[in-house]
């Protein structure tokens, strides 16, 4: 332990000096082609960044013009105050207006082979009316919480556009949750309706949707209505009067249904999100200035063109699906490529069998499904022809650097730049990246911020670290896609972003800035966990333990995991019960039931003690350090029974 360093400052081992120009013939086409341009408009944007969005926002269509741009009052921001806009009306209609309704905005393709779907910006403006039609006939009003619960079909896009479409919030809940996770979020954001489907397919198996849904809603009162889109055939319950199928809905509905204009500020969307308590946070996001941002960050850091074909394997229940699969590139009349189900069904070359053959220009995915493809290995991509490919990008997590040369080399066939982008849920898009057409790439770095992103590294008592030094990583000002708050907790908004750092936004990653300037990400400050670039709260999963009549006391860490980056590992001491693995096996379905399969622990130990402060504060660096094999290092004298980790070792052997 190094004494000398001041609190939340972090020391950081990782040296690589590999430096990737952009490739010339990139930067030649490319909108920001040098870093003298990228300086040019980064430099412009912080001068004034009022005008420099001001004249951004001209590319929206306004149904009200706004009368200010940006009101700041910390650490709550309004962008285009006044103005009215619609989501929907950004990503179709203006397309349409301009004469571009015949260019594909989606390709779709099914996890059965041979299932594909096309539409075009108007086929695809056409569903969304008919849909959003069919929405409003329920009497679903603006501002009303719609739930949304179904596979990567084309009909999770357009039932998101259709609810931005008629100014209801849609919060869209990951088809990996359990009916306990879709309870809560119902609960907590007082949802009025839940759009469906029967199932969903998943490695050639079908996943109960529409069961969980039900289970759900025996604990959802504010629940009038349920959408049910016919995906898989299976057989299901339909509730008289509550359900109705998807078909049924939009038979016979408008296909021109008129977009609500809707204030800048209005929220468009809820995301669930796992912060340091137990209770999932549904992170705001708001009309003009997400659309905003979500598109000039797609436009910037994958340079899109007309001809792009644009895949990002991101499912809608997470901030990317949003931001970049619906949102972004739509909103910049892209065509993007979305594909429903897994990526080794039926074989683990699904993905490189797609891009041969719908030949996307630019793919986007996570670090740790580039981990999977690298241990499935060579055979499933040799023989691929993958050279429609420009451009690669991950997020979700840090990419290793062995994991960032494979993409480049095998992926890329070494001519694609790689952008790494930094961002969260709570960002709404892009901060820091490369930008593909100028910015050399460090594997393992994000690099720099985009214009209009002022990070900032500091300390603790908020000071700016020294040169090099790790420490937190803090928004200074603020951008159009920042999250409004936690749906109905100001409280914790408060204290989760603003208050540690008083009056800049807290991301709860540490960073350092290397010689060059450029940004590493060296992992989160707070009890969350990276899973496969999903985030997994330690103490929601501790929870879901706790609620099991065996267990008495539990912990949860993370551990270094080849593939997902992180693993689940819970310590738990029994109230009752035989510690084997028939009780493993039930509390793994416990967690499985409570939060959903993402978060069912990888390894479970069972200890008749938790180390412990003498303050009662669970030993968290020391279970991460049994968790992870390692030697314990560092000071074990305050724990209050010293041998309660001797014995947690000599379970272990
Ligand atoms: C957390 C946000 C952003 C969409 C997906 C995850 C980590 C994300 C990177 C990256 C290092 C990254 C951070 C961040 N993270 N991208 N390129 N390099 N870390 O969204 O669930 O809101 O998680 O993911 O720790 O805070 P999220």
């Amino acid at each position: 332990m190094d004494m000398q360093r001041p609190a939340g400052t972090v020391a950081s081992i990782m040296q690589e000096d590999r430096l990737f120009p952009p490739p010339a013939e990139f930067s030649a086409r490319a909108r920001i082609g040098s870093m003298e341009d990228y300086s040019r408009l980064y430099a412009e944007v912080a001068r004034d960044p009022q005008a420099f969005w001001h004249s951004r926002a001209q590319s929206l269509p306004w149904m009200t013009p706004y009368s200010s741009v940006l009101d700041w009052k910390p650490p709550h921001a309004e962008w285009f105050v006044g103005g009215r806009t619609n989501a929907s009306a950004a990503c179709l209609d203006q397309h349409i207006n301009a004469g571009r309704g015949d260019k594909t905005a989606l390709v779709w393709v099914g996890e059965p082979t041979g299932e594909r779907r096309e539409y075009t910006y108007s086929q695809l403006h056409a569903e969304v009316c008919r849909c959003a039609a069919g929405l409003r006939s329920l009497g679903i009003r603006p501002g009303e919480v719609v739930s949304i619960y179904m596979p990567m079909t084309p009909e999770l896009v357009i039932a998101m556009l259709a609810c931005a479409r008629i100014g209801a919030v849609h919060s869209v809940i990951f088809g990996g949750f359990s009916s306990e996770a879709i309870a809560d979020r119902n609960a907590d954001a007082q949802a009025v309706a839940v759009i469906t489907a029967d199932g969903g397919w998943r490695r050639g198996a079908q996943l109960a949707l529409k069961k969980n849904v039900d289970v759900a809603l025996t604990k959802s009162p504010s629940v009038r209505h349920v959408v049910v889109l016919r995906r898989t055939g299976q057989a299901i319950d339909m509730v008289p009067g509550r359900d109705v199928w998807w078909h049924d809905l939009v038979a016979g509905m408008p296909t021109d249904t008129p977009a609500e204009p809707m204030d800048s500020e209005a929220p468009l969307f809820i995301l669930y999100t796992s912060g340091s308590t137990g209770k999932p946070k549904g992170i705001k996001h708001t009309t003009a200035g997400y659309i905003l941002w979500a598109k000039t960050t797609a436009e910037w850091v994958f340079d899109l063109r007309d001809d792009d074909l644009f895949w990002c394997t991101a499912d809608c229940g997470w901030i990317t699906g949003h931001s970049y699969v619906t949102y972004g590139p739509l909103a910049a009349g892209a065509s993007i490529l979305i594909y429903e189900g897994a990526p080794n069904a039926p074989h683990e070359g699904r993905f490189w069998e797609i891009i041969e053959q719908e030949k996307p220009t630019i793919f986007y995915t996570a670090p740790t499904a580039i981990r999977s493809f690298m241990k499935w290995g060579m055979e499933h991509i040799e023989g691929r022809d993958l050279s429609s490919l420009r451009l690669l990008g991950t997020v979700g997590e840090g990419i290793n650097p062995e994991a960032w040369m494979w993409y480049h080399e095998v992926i890329g066939g070494k001519r694609c730049p790689i952008v790494d982008t930094w961002w969260q849920t709570e960002t709404g898009g892009i901060m820091m990246s490369p930008l593909p057409g100028c910015t050399p790439t460090k594997p393992g770095s994000c690099t720099l911020p985009l214009p209009g992103v002022m990070p900032e590294i500091v300390d603790a008592s908020g000071a700016p670290v020294r040169p090099g030094e790790g420490g937190w990583l803090v928004i200074t000002h603020p951008w159009p896609g920042m999250l409004r708050g936690i749906w109905g907790d100001e409280a914790r908004f408060e204290e989760t972003y603003w208050s540690r750092v008083p009056g800049k936004y807290l991301a709860g990653d540490n960073a350092r800035q290397d010689a060059d300037g450029y940004y590493w990400i060296m992992g989160r400050i707070d009890d969350v966990l990276n899973v496969a670039g999903h985030r997994l709260s330690t103490i929601e999963i501790e929870s879901a333990l706790v609620s099991h009549p065996l267990v008495a006391e539990a912990a949860a860490v993370g551990r270094p995991h080849d593939v997902k980056g992180e693993a689940v590992a819970v310590f738990v001491t029994l109230q009752s019960g035989q510690a084997d693995e028939a009780t493993k096996d039930l509390l793994r379905r416990h967690v499985r039931q409570q939060i959903g399969a993402l978060a069912v622990p990888d390894d479970i130990h069972f200890a008749a003690i938790l180390p412990k402060t003498r303050s009662g504060k669970i030993m968290r660096r020391l279970l991460r350090d049994i968790a992870a094999g390692r030697e314990t290092v560092g000071d074990t004298t305050t724990l209050e029974d010293y041998s309660s980790l001797a014995a947690l070792r000599a379970n272990d052997e």
